[in-house]
């Protein structure tokens, strides 16, 4: 298949790059009136239309205008969850704040309750309406987390229902296991019993059932001390298995220094980040991932995502789209509010959440940018002039066509 007629193509890199850090993500390549052309599910060729050589006997995808560029990566999303939690949301709008609310048993606690009591198939049904929405705006890989369960049954039986939604949809999700995302109600008083729990029952039969890709920990006041988190990374190191972390979202613990120590793939959240944390990223290999929709939702502080890429970071973003503190999974909007709030360039945004937020789920090697030989999982917009225009317009759906394998998926 050839897409024609392509105002601006999205390179977003040009130099075999996994990842942009610092400068690099204002690099941002593309190639106006273009082409691009698809051979089963990969990038084939591309280039400037005036060198396209006769193609009457293509299959052409005429983009009319639009703008081309690689599938959204959501690289840190709780997709799977039973139920709602509006009600929360009204009572922070009578004045409780989200702490206030977790204390009463609301917050995680109460998905827990709710997904317990929720079977796979019921858990499968919705996550894949949320699915199906996140592909038609443009998202074409993602990572989905477990923590809502908080026992051996249901923290497996979330991570199943990502890998049968891998399976049926046929793009990349990745898994994270996150028993460690609240201490629940049995365990009350007995937090490391729940800590030596996950260590010695639940990840290792996760491990062994191939059903999680990542370890994860939310480490936070009233959640899991930096210690207990250093203790969980380092079980799932022997078995192989890195770290995604959510640290940094109302308080510093210390974990940053201690998740770049032991080589964490990302660390989620930091909205509240020194200078100097700021610096130990800028000088590791440890992604560092913004969740734009969280601060939106809770009204917390945007992550300091201009100081990251000055300490030279390799900054992606993510919807962490959850019921509790981010109900959303639209990656266009991501990149808006990176731009208004966070005060990213359209390029830096969109450079981190597509070859960045690729690299924040290892899947650089074959997504998050235009080079041949990759996935050809990509979006076409209406007619648009300028990149500029899918942060400026924001809220909006700039997804017009997704191409996910090679196969045209989805049309308005
Ligand atoms: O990433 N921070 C912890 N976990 C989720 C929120 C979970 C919830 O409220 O259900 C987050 O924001
Ligand atoms: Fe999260």
């Amino acid at each position: 298949m050839i897409i024609t007629n392509i105002s601006q193509l999205l390179l977003i890199d040009a130099q075999n790059k996994n990842f942009k850090r610092g400068k690099e993500l204002s690099d941002f390549p593309i190639i106006e009136n273009a082409y691009l052309s698809i051979k089963d599910d990969l990038i084939d060729s591309f280039g400037l239309m005036s060198e396209l050589s006769d193609y009457s006997n293509e299959d052409v995808l005429d983009a009319q205008g639009g703008i081309v560029w690689p599938s959204w990566i959501d690289s840190h999303t709780h997709l799977v969850y039973a139920g709602t939690r509006e009600d929360e949301f009204a009572q922070r709008l009578h004045g409780a704040s989200y702490e206030e609310i977790a204390n009463k048993g609301g917050g995680i606690l109460n998905s827990v309750k709710k997904l317990r009591n929720a079977s796979f198939d019921e858990l499968y049904s919705s996550a894949e309406v949320r699915l199906k929405e996140l592909l038609r705006m443009g998202t074409g890989a993602l990572e989905v987390k477990s923590g809502y369960g908080l026992d051996l049954e249901n923290e497996l039986k979330m991570l199943k229902v990502a890998r049968a939604l891998e399976k049926e949809y046929k793009i990349p999700i990745k898994t994270s296991l996150l028993a460690a995302h609240a201490i629940p109600i049995e365990f009350k008083d007995n937090r490391r019993g729940y800590v030596d729990y996950i260590i010695n029952e639940i990840l290792p039969a996760a491990h062994e059932q191939k059903l999680l890709d990542y370890i994860d920990v939310f480490c936070e006041k009233g959640y899991f001390t930096a210690q207990e988190m250093q203790d969980i990374i380092v079980a799932a190191q022997k078995f192989g298995i890195k770290s995604k972390l959510h640290v940094n979202q109302f308080n510093s613990l210390g974990a940053i220094q201690i998740a770049c120590e032991h080589d964490a793939l990302s660390v989620d959240h930091l909205e509240v980040l020194s200078e100097e944390e700021a610096r130990i990223l800028g000088e590791s290999n440890t992604i560092a991932t913004a969740l734009p929709g969280c601060s939106l939702f809770l009204e917390i502080p945007y992550t300091p995502a201009k100081l990251l890429i000055e300490n030279n970071a390799i900054l992606a973003l993510a919807t962490d789209f959850n019921p509790g503190s981010a109900p959303s999974g639209n990656m266009n909007l991501m990149v808006s509010l990176a731009c208004i709030k966070m005060k990213l360039t359209p390029e830096q945004a969109i450079s981190a959440a597509t070859l960045n937020g690729a690299a924040a789920i290892e899947l650089s090697d074959t997504h998050g940018s235009i080079k041949k030989g990759k996935k050809a999982n990509l979006n076409i917009s209406g007619p648009l002039h300028s990149y500029s225009f899918i942060p400026y317009n924001f809220g909006h759906n700039h997804v017009k066509h997704t191409i996910l394998n090679g196969k045209l998926t989805h049309h308005d």
